[in-house]
């Protein structure tokens, strides 16, 4: 499918919309995983409780992460970073568009403002996930690498580990304002995409069912990888 094709104009009627797969259930089940697990990490680790399960839940977020990243070169093809990832001009072009009252619908998968913040969202994740490893709170919880590293480089990610998590909400604070606005300013129902899986568009686009192989062979590598770092820690 070429951008072109994705990115038609939006003049057609909503008569025209029709439903098309957009987020396969690996997508949607990642999605509402993480945001479980990021209410669950602030909540933990601000308030110093649960620090057992949160090192457990960092684990599963870096879990997530990981899979998200190698989905978005091997997954379905609105998961592919190639699909939603323009570059920086068209992005900026792209910005009256995103902002304005009338539907942009014309997009199947994330729009470009949106894709650069998928990206956005998941390196912060990826470097809160990994800062943790290194971090301790000096009286009962330890990453695994804590023992490993240097005095100063245990400051360092414990110093990142905190100072990260703003800039982590600011970001979710602002994608939630995004969703909320294309949901209640240009009644594109994204939330209930996100749900569903289903969007509707004026496009004919793209598919976007589980390749049930390809997800196996990722999930059943990950795994692997998961209890092969793990074993020890956990046990
Ligand atoms: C993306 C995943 C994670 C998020 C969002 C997260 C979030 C947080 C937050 C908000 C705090 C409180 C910071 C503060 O005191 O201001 C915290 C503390 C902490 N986290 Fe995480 N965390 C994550 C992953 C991890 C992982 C994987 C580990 C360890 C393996 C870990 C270990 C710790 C420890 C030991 C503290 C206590 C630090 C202290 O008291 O100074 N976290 N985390
Ligand atoms: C800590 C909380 C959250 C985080 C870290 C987060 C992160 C993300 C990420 C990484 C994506 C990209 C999905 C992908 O392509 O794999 C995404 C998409 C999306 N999120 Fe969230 N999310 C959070 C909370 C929420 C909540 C509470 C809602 C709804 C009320 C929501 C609604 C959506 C929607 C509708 C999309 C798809 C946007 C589109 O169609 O372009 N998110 N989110």
């Amino acid at each position: 499918m070429d951008k072109a094709n994705s990115e038609t104009s939006a003049s057609q009627s909503s008569n025209d919309l029709r439903p098309v797969k957009v987020w396969d259930i690996s997508i949607r089940v990642f999605h509402w995983s993480l945001a479980l697990l990021i209410g669950f990490l602030w909540w933990s680790g601000t308030e110093g409780v649960e620090m057992e399960n949160h090192v457990l839940a960092g684990y599963a977020v870096l879990a997530l992460v990981s899979y998200r990243i190698i989905w978005g070169i091997l997954g379905s093809y609105h998961a592919r970073f190639t699909s939603f990832i323009r570059s920086p001009l068209s992005t900026l072009k792209a910005i009256p568009d995103v902002l304005s009252v009338r539907s942009d619908s014309h997009y199947t998968g994330h729009n470009p403002v949106g894709g650069w913040m998928v990206v956005a969202l998941l390196l912060i994740l990826l470097a809160q996930g990994i800062s943790g490893l290194g971090t301790t709170d000096d009286i009962f919880i330890d990453g695994p690498l804590v023992e490993y590293l240097e005095e100063e480089m245990v400051a360092l990610f414990s110093d990142w580990h905190t100072t990260l998590p703003d800039y982590l909400i600011a970001l979710v604070l602002l994608h939630l304002a995004a969703v909320f606005y294309h949901d209640a300013v240009k009644r594109e129902r994204l939330i209930r995409s996100m749900i569903t899986g289903i969007k509707y568009t004026t496009v004919r686009d793209s598919s976007s069912e589980l390749p049930v192989k390809r997800f196996l062979l990722v999930t059943g590598g990950l795994s692997l990888l998961g209890w092969w770092l793990l074993k020890d820690i956990l046990v």
